[in-house]
């Protein structure tokens, strides 16, 4: 299995360097992996004068799954939109046709206290959310600001879904659920616009294929409001790519620490990108603060989705649960009562714990 790591911007390569030391956990295990390593994001402009360089899109293509950090940094805003590190971010995710976004939002028990909702209401939580990544009001023509026939000018987007992406994420939601507790939300505005009205149908339609997962159906301001007021009554959610952006940066909140939050893109063939679902944090890059537990959580999905070692990525997962109970914090998630540790030192007790 072959990984490209992209450690990118910011604390990007402080957290895959953890991770990367999982990795080589693993492989002394008798995992079999090649790793190889490339610039993107502000390190691609800076080694070749493109957020998304060619030597780094070769590899991308070659590679059975890619590890990334994150990317951005104040000192690439000034330059012209195309080569800020952002796009390359969104280059691969379009190159690697990386359509179904996995963010799953998990409030680990240790950890109760950092939600800003009341423990009842969140201890517990384990929910998935599916998003559509490539298609949608993001990316439907025509798009623009024109002038109308009354001499104003208006601008406007397309919300946009053929039936073959409806259904493609509705088999990657099914089959995530059924690998769950069996329980799958779609959400739309079925009331509203007939994007999502056909999205309902063809997911209902999907379902046939999967009699075992119980599908249910909410509309999105509905979903909004539920996902605050009971997060817990949902296993997984799948939805198009606006409502999923917002949705998902909702749910990730439930758990009040985006530093404990991994995520997947995942192509057709389970080809995918794993990152954290934080950025590059240019405030507490180079110190050796930053939480790596997300990246080390990405590469737990990572194993589970690319490389379908189920109990691999359990045992991930496991050592991560192992240093919080042991009582080992990184600042971002630091309580009194608690060790806090370096972002190196944290590495070091996930590989200790595995
Ligand atoms: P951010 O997620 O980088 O930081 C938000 C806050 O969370 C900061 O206070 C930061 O210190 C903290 N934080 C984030 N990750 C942390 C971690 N692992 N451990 C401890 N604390 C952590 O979001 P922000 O500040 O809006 O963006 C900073 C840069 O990152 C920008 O250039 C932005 O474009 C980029 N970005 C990149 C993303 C990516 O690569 N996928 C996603 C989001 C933003
Ligand atoms: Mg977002």
């Amino acid at each position: 299995m072959k990984i490209l790591v992209l450690p990118g911007d910011g604390i990007g390569p402080e957290i895959v360097a953890q991770a990367k030391k999982v990795l080589a956990t693993l492989q002394s295990d008798g995992l079999k992996i090649e790793l190889e390593e490339a610039p993107l994001g502000g390190a691609g402009y800076d080694a070749h004068g493109a957020p998304y360089p060619e030597v780094t899109q070769k590899l991308a293509r070659a590679a059975d799954a890619v590890l990334l950090g994150a990317v951005g940094g104040p000192q690439y805003d000034k330059l012209d939109r195309p080569l800020r590190p952002e796009r390359g971010l969104l280059a691969i995710r379009k190159d690697l046709n990386l359509f179904a976004n996995l963010r799953p939002a998990i409030l680990y028990p240790e950890l109760a206290n950092a939600s800003t909702l009341k423990p009842e209401v969140v201890s517990g939580l384990d929910i998935l959310i599916v998003r559509e990544l490539t298609g949608d009001i993001y990316f439907g023509q025509p798009r623009g600001v024109r002038i109308n026939e009354a001499g104003e000018r208006e601008g406007f987007n397309t919300m946009l879904y053929s039936e073959s992406e409806i259904r493609r994420i509705g088999h990657v939601a099914f089959q995530a659920a059924r690998k769950r507790n069996k329980k799958l939300c779609s959400v739309d505005k079925a009331n509203v616009l007939e994007t999502t009205e056909f999205w309902k149908e063809i997911m209902i339609d999907v379902a046939r294929d999967y009699p075992d997962v119980e599908l249910s159906h909410m509309y999105v301001d509905n979903a909004a409001m539920q996902l605050v007021r009971n997060p817990k009554q949902f296993d997984v959610m799948v939805t198009g790519n606006i409502f999923g952006d917002i949705l998902s940066d909702e749910a990730s909140m439930l758990t009040g620490s985006i530093g404990m939050l991994p995520s997947a893109s995942l192509d057709a063939n389970n080809k995918g990108l794993y990152e954290p679902s934080h950025g590059s944090a240019p405030d507490i890059a180079g110190k050796d603060l930053a939480n790596p537990l997300a990246t080390i959580l990405s590469v737990a999905m990572m194993l589970r989705y690319s490389f379908n070692a189920e109990e691999t990525a359990t045992r991930v997962e496991n050592a991560v649960k192992a240093v919080l109970a042991q009582g080992l914090r990184t600042a971002d998630i630091y309580e009194a009562g608690t060790e806090k540790v370096s972002c190196s030192a944290m590495g070091d007790a996930v590989v200790a714990a595995l």
